[in-house]
């Protein structure tokens, strides 16, 4: 009879697995020492690849963006640290692509050659692949838990505006205590934990005039984009 494997993936709301590793930023101990920050944990399939060459280039130009909303970026693949810092420097001296040149990937990118943090992770996919990570996205919250997950096959890349607006909105839940609807960003009405009914909603909130009721179960209510970004950014 073939033996089951035992495959651990973390959910949404569970802890984040603690590892320690080595990486091109020296060693880490995770989560630990990312405690009071966001965090993105993301793993790519293989350095001196171009789908990742372009994903290294486009999240390094953003992470000083990302890096303003009290979030830091921890990348992972299964090669090993003299391939990635061969990778990053190559990146860095020869590669210009979209406007984006010498760029430099300050973020750790972790060394896995093992596996153990790419397995603990859920990362490796078998009916992807047995021997790379896939794409998979991490978003971590300063208590060191999941707070959201996103996987894409190898061929894909990501959209990094759309793990910025997930940040963003996230902290926003939090902040404002409320939900983020469809293709929300900043400026845009969020909506209303309705209570049972729009009536208990409105009960609950100063401007009761700004909330907008489609039905019982689905209300929202402005909030300035400036408002949002301040408390975020805390600008
Ligand atoms: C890439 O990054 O281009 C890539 C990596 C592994 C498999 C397929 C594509």
């Amino acid at each position: 009879m073939e033996e089951k494997q035992v495959v651990s993936m973390p959910r949404i709301g569970d802890p984040a697995p603690e590892f320690k590793a080595v990486t091109t930023q020296g060693n880490i101990s995770f989560p630990a020492d990312y405690n009071g920050s966001w965090v993105i944990l993301f793993s790519h399939p293989a350095d001196f690849t171009p789908v990742c060459t372009s994903e290294f280039m486009t999240f390094a130009s953003m992470e000083a963006k990302f890096a303003e909303a009290n979030c830091k970026l921890v990348g992972l693949s299964v090669d090993g640290l003299y391939s990635h810092i061969a990778w990053l420097r190559t990146i860095k001296e020869k590669i210009e692509y979209k406007g984006m040149k010498n760029v430099e990937v300050n973020f750790p990118l972790i060394e896995d050659i093992t596996m153990d943090v790419a397995k603990k992770y859920g990362m490796i996919q078998p009916g992807e692949s047995n021997t790379k990570a896939v794409r998979a996205v991490f978003f971590i919250d300063p208590k060191g838990i999941i707070r959201a997950i996103i996987y894409y096959p190898l061929s894909l890349g990501r959209n990094f505006d759309e793990l910025y607006r997930v940040v963003i909105a996230l902290q926003t839940a939090d902040a404002f205590s409320v939900a983020t609807p469809a293709d929300w960003r900043p400026g845009d009405d969020v909506i209303v934990p309705t209570a049972g009914s729009c009536g208990v909603a409105k009960s609950r909130m100063e401007n009761k005039e700004d909330m907008k009721c489609y039905d019982w179960f689905f209300c929202t209510k402005p909030i300035d984009k400036e408002k949002v970004m301040k408390t975020i950014l805390k600008k």
